[in-house]
């Protein structure tokens, strides 16, 4: 039976840790500020950036909250963007993914000053973490590595294999299990024998977006296995990319959804809403 990695438990250590840093920083006269962009009514955004918003005021973090209609003009979500880009108050900007589909989100995400780019989604930060020489890890990834670490497992020389390929998760995934020292596969849609090369994983990450996709068959015993999914079963109940009732029977380790992932993003986010603070304050 596979030991279940508490990402609840890892973040309140996370969220604790940054709650003595910004105790600190407020000390010194640097209260951080977050600015969080949500464009219309979308319930799954509208629960992240309430939960966003909550944490930052536990962590002592000043936030702000820019909710535009549906209907809101590229040009006035670039105004606002250049608004907060010169604002001393604010060190980080978020905007939440996905805007509707009349925004060009990749011209968005252009104009955030890549020092206030909480999310690392700037193609400037995106090279960086290329590079391995960043500022800002992105959220979900690093808050994956922080709970792989939480458990003392070693990635070097391991098969790491992601599923899925996007650029918020997938792709920046592989590249810090690589920059830990993984050998790393990418798996997506068009991938063939997914289920052999999965089966092939020490560590399987999951970002798929489909219900209990990765099924038994397809995990090596003893891999440790990670899922990002948010989804839900046939019954409408929240459950994971992860078939997990009888992964968890062969696995090592395995992150349960809810409570493993998720709130590793948010810790992270007001982690690197800190760093923004710091660099731009000049307190390293
Ligand atoms: N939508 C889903 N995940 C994220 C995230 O990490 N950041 C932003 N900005 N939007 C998201």
């Amino acid at each position: 039976m596979a030991k279940l990695i508490d990402g609840k438990a890892v973040a309140a250590e996370v969220r604790a840790k940054v709650a003595l840093e910004v105790e600190e920083l407020t000390r010194n006269g640097v209260v951080p500020g977050l600015a969080v962009v949500i464009v219309g009514d979308d319930p799954a955004s509208r629960t992240y950036v309430n939960n966003k918003k909550k944490a930052c005021a536990q962590a002592g973090i000043y936030s702000e909250e820019y909710a535009l209609p549906e209907t809101t003009s590229q040009e006035e979500l670039m105004t606002l963007i250049q608004k907060l880009n010169l604002k001393k108050d604010i060190n980080g900007i978020l905007v939440q993914s996905p805007l509707p589909s009349t925004l060009d989100e990749e011209a968005v995400v252009e104009a955030i000053n890549p020092e206030k780019d909480v999310d690392a989604f700037h193609p400037s930060n995106v090279g960086r973490i290329m590079i391995g020489n960043f500022h800002f890890l992105p959220c979900t990834p690093a808050g994956i590595i922080e709970l792989i670490n939480s458990e003392q497992i070693d990635i070097t020389g391991k098969n790491c294999v992601v599923i899925g390929r996007s650029n918020i998760v997938g792709k920046p995934m592989a590249m810090l299990l690589l920059h830990h020292n993984g050998t790393v596969t990418i798996c997506h849609s068009k991938t063939r024998n997914l289920a052999e090369i999965c089966k092939n994983a020490d560590i399987l990450v999951a970002a798929v977006g489909k219900p209990k996709f990765v099924t038994a068959d397809m995990v090596k015993p003893g891999a440790v296995v990670i899922d990002v999914g948010m989804d839900r079963d046939m019954d409408g109940k929240l459950c994971g990319d992860v078939d997990f009732v009888n992964v968890e029977k062969i696995a090592s380790w395995i992150t349960p959804v809810p409570g493993g992932v998720g709130p590793m993003t948010i810790a992270m986010l007001l982690k690197n809403t800190v760093v923004a603070a710091r660099r731009q304050n000049g307190i390293l």
